[in-house]
């Protein structure tokens, strides 16, 4: 049984004080999701995870938004996992659209990270997704595999099995024009069919997000596909009062 999961994208949003004040507002909404079974989290930006962690309910998952492969070194800019686990953060996003565009952020690279991830017992998130114009050309599935593929490559089907894969069409975020149900559901189908390939029935119980301008108006609507395990949401997961909008959608 895939227990669902809401995680809130915070992106580039957010000062240690702003951070501070929705994580002491998340509290009883955090309790709420829980004794929902529902798995709920925020990822801040690497400035305020300590804060978020020190003050949010710990029932409440906080992840960072990237980190570097390395242990150390001379690697100006970078945050390491050694880092964040001394931070008390154990889960990291991995490969969105935004980093894959503005940072050149390849699959290999996620592919490096996953990896380290998982020999420090830490949970990645592994984002996928078609720009406008591969959705147009109806290849979609032929992209999303490669970056499965790669991204993946070279785990075995325990290590696979940590992992949570996040299907976010780049036409659909931050843009208002969410993908349908039918088109999360059917993409979202195919990257568990391409999982059970590569690494057996493990990919039965992999969690697969859904995200890209999912609101507490849409949410509900995607969590009743069958494939389809949480979501992973930007601009509505801002708002403490948006964001227990989407837990309470996610309630069945
Ligand atoms: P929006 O929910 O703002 O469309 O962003 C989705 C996203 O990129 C989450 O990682």
């Amino acid at each position: 049984m895939r227990k669902k999961l809401l995680l809130g994208n915070w992106k580039m949003n957010k000062t240690p004080a702003e951070a501070k004040e929705f994580a002491l507002a998340a509290g009883e909404m955090v309790d709420f999701a829980v004794a929902h079974d529902i798995e709920v989290g925020v990822a801040p930006t690497f400035v305020c995870l300590t804060t978020v962690k020190e003050n949010i309910n710990p029932k409440c998952i906080v992840a960072a938004q990237n980190c570097n492969e390395h242990a150390s070194g001379a690697y100006t800019g970078e945050v390491s996992i050694g880092m964040l686990k001394a931070c008390g953060i154990s889960w990291v996003i991995l490969g969105h659209s935004e980093r894959r565009e503005y940072n050149g952020e390849t699959s290999e690279a996620c592919n490096a990270k996953i990896k380290a991830l998982l020999a420090n017992d830490m949970v990645p998130v592994y984002c996928c997704g078609e720009s406008l114009e591969t959705f147009d050309k109806g290849e979609t599935k032929k992209w999303v595999a490669e970056q499965i593929r790669t991204g993946l490559a070279g785990l075995t089907p325990e290590e696979a099995a940590k992992v949570v894969i996040a299907y976010e069409p780049i036409w659909a975020i931050g843009t208002g024009r969410s993908a349908s149900k039918e088109i999360a559901e059917d993409t979202i189908g195919f990257i568990r069919r391409t999982l059970r390939e590569l690494f057996g029935n493990v990919a039965v119980d992999m969690r697969i997000l859904y995200g890209g301008s999912v609101k507490p108006t849409n949410v509900r609507e995607y969590m009743s596909a069958e494939d389809i395990d949480g979501a992973l949401v930007g601009g509505a997961s801002l708002d403490p009062v948006s964001y227990k909008g989407l837990i309470e959608g996610m309630v069945a």
